[in-house]
């Protein structure tokens, strides 16, 4: 079903939020969530609004690819945030969204979710939502778009995502109500944020390390043209994913491609 405006109101006042949620904007459908955030982004120093839609025409996942946005059985949501932080630690904002994320599914979820580096959520190994996030500067006001997309009563998938993508109903068995995943997910997200902003990164990836099964597994990591293999060992207090090689050698990575191989 489509989201109505007693919806909206019941989101905002389920919310005991002091960053995210501030303002609650519904659509039926956009081209993405993330630029209609971005449009906003450049018109009011505040930040928390919240831009819900039913479906994305243009949904956008990470490296380029796209985000399957079936009308109103995924959750399309994405938030506009302005960090005090400098430039090299917006990109941890991304765990911060993956452990709030992790968090509300699995208040949910009789299967458990997990996490995979950088900005996945896995149920049963495959794809069951995932974060987008960017940084953006609009009209001098410069902030961060933190874009989630949750597969929550998909009943299929289209050909080519059948081996990557599920949802929380094909992995539970049930239908699940959408509003009460979004209010959890925005809670915890502001506990996080607050948390992050006021202790730094160290207590979020603490809850990532526990909320993630690929540590210990055999992996293979793609930076540009260069592919490293090992095993994932744990994030490091910056979020970093260390790997020790194939060779013994341990490195860390800031971002990367990642193949679970086992
Ligand atoms: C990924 O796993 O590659 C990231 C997926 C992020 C999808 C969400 S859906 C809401 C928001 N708007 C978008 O266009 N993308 C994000």
């Amino acid at each position: 079903m489509a989201y109505s405006q007693e919806d909206r109101q019941w989101i905002q006042n389920q919310l005991n939020a002091e960053h995210t949620g501030r303002k609650v904007v519904i659509y039926n459908s956009v081209d993405s969530t993330n630029d209609i955030a971005k449009r906003l982004l450049g018109e009011s120093d505040k930040e928390g609004t919240v831009i819900l839609s039913c479906t994305q025409t243009q949904g956008k996942g990470r490296q380029g690819r796209s985000w399957y946005s079936e009308e109103n059985v995924g959750i399309y949501l994405s938030i506009v945030l302005k960090p005090s932080l400098p430039f090299e630690q917006v990109a941890q904002i991304t765990l911060v969204g993956g452990v709030a994320l992790v968090k509300a599914i699995n208040e949910f979820s009789q299967t458990r979710a997990y996490l995979k580096w950088p900005n996945d959520i896995l149920l049963n190994g495959k794809k069951v939502a995932g974060i987008l996030t960017e940084n953006c500067l609009n009209n001098a006001h410069s902030g961060v778009i933190l874009g989630i997309g949750i597969n929550v009563n998909h009943a299929r998938f289209p050909v080519h995502l059948q081996q990557i993508a599920t949802s929380m109903a094909m992995e539970n068995g049930e239908i699940f109500e959408r509003l009460p995943l979004i209010t959890f997910f925005l809670n915890h997200l502001d506990e996080e944020y607050q948390s992050f902003q006021n202790e730094g990164i160290s207590p979020t990836v603490h809850q990532w390390n526990m909320n993630s099964d690929m540590f210990g597994k055999h992996i293979s990591m793609t930076q540009g043209t260069q592919t490293f293999l090992g095993t994932a060992i744990k994030l490091n207090e910056e979020g970093q994913l260390v790997m020790q090689l194939d060779d013994g050698e341990e490195i860390a990575f800031s971002s990367g491609e990642v193949a679970l191989m086992e």
